[in-house]
């Protein structure tokens, strides 16, 4: 498959079946993630990877995984990331978002359905994985089999801003 073909693939699987994820393909989606680029190469993301039954509630009472039997919490750390020096912009946001990207396209490579979570609270992940002061929580990638019907690769006609909106050329154009 060609990187668009995946990237057309890939959709949010919010419904799971009780399949574990194979430990090669935990490995694959682990190495998607380590050779994701980030600003400076300064690689300020740590990922906690959970699957066991245990780690899955605690996460499951921050926010919705959707029964998925693997979730990797990804957290920034504030003190490793790059800032750019005249306005103090941090880059530990982005660079985690880019893991998180790595691994959700890994996956669907793989036949694996996943779902980014955004929304869940991350004082109660902190706590419950004991995290240090300087690593935020950015987001959870769910991962897992689902029995679900796929969706249409060729969906994205209708459920994405048209490309002219999404695109200028050369100069900002008002839409
Ligand atoms: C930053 C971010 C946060 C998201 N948070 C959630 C979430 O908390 N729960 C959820 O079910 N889906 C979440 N999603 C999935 C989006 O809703 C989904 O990607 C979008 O609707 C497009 O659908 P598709 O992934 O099937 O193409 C999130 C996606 C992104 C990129």
């Amino acid at each position: 498959m060609t990187f668009l073909e995946i990237a057309k693939k890939r959709y949010s699987v919010r419904s799971y079946n009780e399949k574990k994820v194979e430990p090669e393909k935990v490995e694959k989606i682990i190495e998607a993630a380590h050779v994701a680029p980030s600003a400076a190469n300064l690689q300020p993301v740590h990922l906690i990877v959970v699957q066991e039954k245990e780690g899955l509630e605690k996460i499951s009472k921050a926010g919705d995984i959707y029964n998925a039997p693997l979730a990797v919490i990804v957290c920034a750390d504030h003190e490793k990331a790059w800032i750019r020096a005249f306005d103090h912009k941090q880059s530990g946001d982005i660079d985690a978002a880019i893991v998180t990207d790595h691994m959700m396209l890994e996956a669907a490579d793989l036949g694996l359905g996943s779902v980014w979570i955004g929304y869940f609270k991350p004082d109660i992940l902190a706590e419950a994985f004991h995290l240090p002061e300087n690593l935020e929580p950015i987001s959870i990638l769910a991962i897992g089999y689902t029995d679900k019907e796929p969706a249409d690769p060729e969906r994205h006609v209708k459920t994405r801003i048209p490309v002219a909106e999404l695109v200028s050329c050369e100069s900002y154009k008002k839409q």
